[in-house]
């Protein structure tokens, strides 16, 4: 706290990112980047776009990346709106739609940006309660809402709703912004882009940072009706008209149009992640059913914090958060095989010292 803080910046309770360590031997488990790198073709337009036209601006439309994502997506470049990470994007739509007189609604166990967002941005927000298995309930949302956020699959439980779910709760609230953040959906849910046809309230939220291995880019964009598109634009250009540089527009671009890559390493996430969950189970873990590139986990025998110190002891970093719902489980991101031996190993290691006394 300092004098010269505003009223806003002294009310703030910020996001706290996961951490990133300096040290090269740990195994990185706690904030859902891919275990492999990006595709090739990407890197190297990147480091052709590492050129001497760095000097100028970038275009303000990232008109070859939306134009990319349309293609890929099926939808009219008019319908992206692109920006620097997911984040940002999710952050334009809580000013741009999801602002009302009502409350927005998401669920009490979710990404826990949005409560940040709503809080800097001054919304009105009301959570609701998954169900005891964890997932989202639909029939929960039939409330006075101004707005609605669902991550889906959700964060940090991986659990992932059917596209019929999401159809129905957009039928039952037809005249209200609904954004589905899709940040995870490329490891095994179903998108809802087909219903962005038939549904004017309806935005979706992809990122380029989890299947895409582009966390270090920082690309993300929402696909909607063009008046929705047309709303995060206004404020885009009221903040920052140019959120996406150069070398990041080319290796955007150039990553989606690499199909083969992506296919071929989404697939390797997915293996990973069943495979790391049969060992897990092996080992007692109770794992929810994930459709993420990550786990979230719980031991009957061991609570989550200690768990995460732990395996932090022993170089494995997880994510634990320390709320009444989820502070039993661990958020385990899915790494390379070797990654899943050493944190099967510190875990067994634990367990066992656990069960000598
Ligand atoms: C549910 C969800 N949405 C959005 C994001 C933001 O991703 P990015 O800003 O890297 O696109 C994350 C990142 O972890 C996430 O978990």
């Amino acid at each position: 706290m300092n004098r010269f803080w505003s009223h806003t910046a002294r009310e703030l309770s910020p996001y706290v990112p996961g951490e990133q360590p300096r040290g090269a031997n740990v195994v990185k488990l706690n904030t859902n980047e891919s275990p492999f790198g990006p595709s090739p073709l990407a890197l190297e337009a990147m480091r052709a776009a590492a050129a001497d036209t760095m000097r100028l601006y970038p275009d303000p439309e990232a008109t070859e990346l939306r134009e990319a994502l349309a293609a890929h997506h099926g939808v009219k470049p008019e319908q992206v709106f692109v920006g620097n990470g997911s984040d940002e994007v999710l952050a334009h739509a809580f000013v741009a739609l999801l602002k009302q007189p009502k409350p927005l609604l998401f669920p009490d166990v979710t990404y826990s940006f949005y409560p940040v967002w709503a809080q800097l941005f001054g919304l009105a927000c009301e959570t609701v309660p998954l169900d005891d298995d964890m997932r989202v309930r639909v029939v929960d949302y039939r409330r006075e809402a101004g707005s609605i956020v669902i991550a889906n699959p959700n964060a940090p439980t991986g659990i992932a709703l059917p596209r019929a779910e999401i159809a129905r709760l957009l039928d039952e609230h037809p005249d209200i912004p609904v954004l589905i953040d899709e940040a995870y959906v490329d490891f095994g849910g179903e998108s809802a882009i087909p219903l962005i046809a038939d549904h004017a309230n309806l935005l979706v939220v992809q990122t380029m940072s989890k299947s895409r291995a582009l966390a270090g880019l920082r690309v993300g964009y929402a696909l909607g009706q063009e008046g929705l598109i047309e709303a995060l634009r206004r404020v885009k250009d009221s903040f920052n008209s140019y959120p996406l540089g150069r070398v990041a527009q080319a290796g955007a671009a150039t990553s989606v149009r690499d199909e083969a890559y992506f296919r071929q390493s989404r697939a390797r996430v997915v293996a990973g992640r069943e495979a790391m969950t049969r060992e897990l189970v092996g080992l007692g873990f109770i794992v929810l059913p994930s459709s993420a590139n990550f786990v979230f986990a719980r031991h009957p025998a061991r609570g989550g914090a200690e768990l995460a110190a732990a395996l932090r002891e022993r170089g494995v970093l997880v994510r634990h958060f320390n709320k009444p719902r989820t502070a039993d489980y661990l958020r385990i991101t899915v790494g390379t095989e070797d990654d899943t031996r050493r944190l099967i190993a510190a875990a067994a290691d634990i367990l066992r010292r656990n069960s000598a006394g």
